[in-house]
């Protein structure tokens, strides 16, 4: 940028003068959600607009005629001005002065400093890149080894430190620059008495780290060997802030051509995926991408394909971006490397087809979340699964669209066999048919002894219990659809015991007497009373007798299965049996419930 304005001032004028208010002033500009905006395009004619300013990234385009660019071109353009005066004629504006000399003296001050430090980093960086040409030291061979090209080599600036304490230090100097200014650029360090500096950087390969705008604002150092640490970094300068650079943005963003943004762990991956012509690659250079890193991004795409090494690190790392770009309400999808292999490392081994078609098979952050909780569970234990679907509930509790989520869990259905209902029930807990910490309270020992399971607690009784005894009278007083009773429903799918011997005794005796029943069942008498006295006038029998049916069972499957994972929580928390036979055990258990689930299943349709 050989501008003749100083960056700062350039910086400090467009945050003045925000493109959508500058634009209202000469046109008519509508919200369309989010940061964007329409209007009618004051550069061509038109009837409908394909004019659209982006606030987020503080510019606009011209969908019509092609027409667009920051705020000061549009000045440019509609006051029909050049570079220059459109500047000045911003910065009268908004009262900003032009002349460095006439900012105020801190500002001057800044300014001047950091003009200063930019000089001497990118004579640093040149210095570096001829030690590297020069040919006489390991790193060149070390590069072209790793496969980098020297044309490569050029437009990064990779350069090499030589293993001396004082190179750079003795060629700044004698370019007239102060050991101190050279100091706060983190080039040279001051020894133990403070009498002396040395390089910061010796014997390393060294990537320029670049700003926005491609001024060096600090170096990362590589050692040749398997030396430690393997990489230093610049340390803090006034220029340099780990956690709002991007490394490689400054090459890369000119080559998002579809608002997508790959990013990689570290220097040589930018490289070596830059190299291979997927240019639009980053890094956060190994500290964990944050908010300021987002928000940088989110000015030059919207869609954050993540490729971290297909390590453990890698995986953290990844879930942890995944939440920032989320927050920063950025699109997000995740390549999936293979195991223990960095980006740098796949192409070199496979080739840019290959990165291409992952590039295609990256998955939403939904799905990496679920393929990372399946890698971690055994999912041919059921408890495993048990595991495994607690997790997947977790994770498909953040989707806000319940079709989405549905999507989601017929997948999950289809893929590992548990039901969409065992499912349903880790995500919505009690809100569901069935309410879990009831049924703890409810599963006492004696009931087993019953002749028949007590399908509902008591506590959920009220609707499903008035629904038996409807059920119950009408098979008493219209014995002509007794029949058709029958063929859908067996004494033990009422809830409760009782209801369930009054149903059974109507079954066998097939009768509708009433009197017969209190008389051969004198201690149910209160229960006959009770359904007695059930209102079924307006009940339309055949009609919801389906419907009811069918939630009794499905009603008390669920409460089996819970049951039964109750049963398997217990097993896993004995420590009577030996490890084999409580597998053994949940398998069986296991089976069982996938039985049920089978048996929802089939209800639903
Ligand atoms: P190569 O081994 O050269 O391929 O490097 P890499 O990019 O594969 O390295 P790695 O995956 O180990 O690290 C990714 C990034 O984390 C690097 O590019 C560095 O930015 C950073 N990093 C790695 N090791 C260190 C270290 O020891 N210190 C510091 N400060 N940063 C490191
Ligand atoms: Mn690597």
């Amino acid at each position: 940028m050989g501008s003749f304005f100083p960056e700062e001032i350039l910086d400090e004028i467009k945050d003045h003068n925000r493109i959508v208010e500058v634009i209202s002033q000469y046109i008519q500009v509508k919200s369309s959600g989010g940061a964007t905006y329409k209007a009618l395009c004051p550069f061509h004619s038109e009837r409908t607009p394909s004019f659209v300013i982006n606030d987020q990234k503080q510019i606009y385009k011209c969908f019509g005629c092609g027409e667009g660019g920051d705020v000061i071109h549009f000045i440019m353009k509609i006051e029909n001005l050049d570079f220059i005066d459109a500047v000045k004629f911003l910065a009268e504006k908004s009262n900003i002065p032009l002349e460095i000399e006439n900012h105020s003296k801190e500002m001057k001050k800044e300014i001047q400093q950091k003009m200063l430090y930019y000089e001497i980093n990118k004579k640093a960086a040149i210095f570096y890149y001829n030690n590297l040409i020069r040919g006489q030291n390991p790193a060149l061979g070390y590069l072209l080894n790793r496969g980098l090209t020297t044309k490569i080599i050029k437009s990064f600036g990779i350069g090499y430190s030589y293993n001396t304490w004082n190179e750079l230090l003795n060629y700044l100097v004698k370019d007239g620059y102060q050991l101190k200014d050279i100091e706060k650029c983190g080039l040279i360090l001051p020894n133990k008495e403070n009498t002396d500096h040395y390089d910061r950087f010796r014997n390393r390969v060294i990537f320029p780290i670049f700003d926005i705008r491609g001024n060096v604002i600090g170096f990362g150092g590589r050692v040749l060997d398997n030396g430690l640490p393997k990489y230093l970094n610049s340390p803090e300068t006034i220029l340099f802030n780990k956690s709002n650079t991007i490394y490689g943005l400054n090459f890369s963003r000119k080559h998002i051509t579809d608002g997508k943004i790959i990013l990689v762990e570290g220097y040589m991956d930018v490289i070596a995926l830059y190299q291979e012509g997927f240019k639009n690659v980053v890094a956060a250079l190994g500290t964990s991408l944050t908010k300021s890193h987002a928000q940088l991004l989110k000015k030059y795409c919207n869609e954050v394909i993540i490729c971290f090494d297909g390590d453990e690190a890698g995986v953290k790392a990844t879930i942890r971006s995944i939440d920032i770009l989320k927050e920063a309400e950025l699109n997000c999808k995740i390549l999936l490397l293979p195991p223990n292999q960095d980006p740098d490392d796949f192409i070199k081994e496979k080739g840019k087809y290959a990165f291409d078609e992952y590039l295609d098979k990256a998955v939403s952050p939904i799905d990496y979340k679920i393929i990372q909780a399946k890698n971690k569970h055994n999912l041919a234990l059921p408890e495993g699964k048990i595991e495994f679907v607690k997790e997947l509930a977790a994770i498909l509790k953040q989707i806000k669209s319940p079709v989405e989520r549905e999507v989601y869990v017929q997948k999950i259905e289809n893929e590992i066999g548990v039901s969409k209902q065992a499912i349903h029930m880790e995500i919505y807990g009690n809100k569901g048919t069935i309410s879990y910490e009831k049924n703890l309270k409810y599963s006492s020992n004696n009931k087993r002894d019953n002749k028949y399971i007590e399908a509902v607690p008591p506590a959920e009784q009220n609707g499903h219990i008035m629904a038996e005894k409807k059920l119950i009278k009408t098979m008493l007083v219209k014995p002509d659809i007794l029949t058709l009773i029958i063929k859908k429903i067996k004494p033990e799918d009422f809830s409760r015991g009782n209801h369930q011997l009054i149903v059974e005794y109507i079954l066998n005796h097939n009768i509708g007497d009433q009197n017969q029943l209190v008389k051969d069942l004198p201690h149910l008498e209160k229960d006959i009373e009770d359904i007695l006295t059930t209102d079924i006038e307006h009940l339309d029998v055949t009609k919801i007798l389906e419907k009811y049916i069918v939630n009794l069972k499905r009603f008390k499957l669920m409460y089996q299965a819970k049951m039964l994972q109750q049963e398997q929580k217990k097993l896993m928390e004995n420590n009577i049996l030996n490890k084999e036979e409580v597998e053994k055990e949940l398998l069986k258990i296991g089976m069982e419930i996938m039985k049920i689930n089978i048996e929802i299943q089939r209800l639903q349709f």
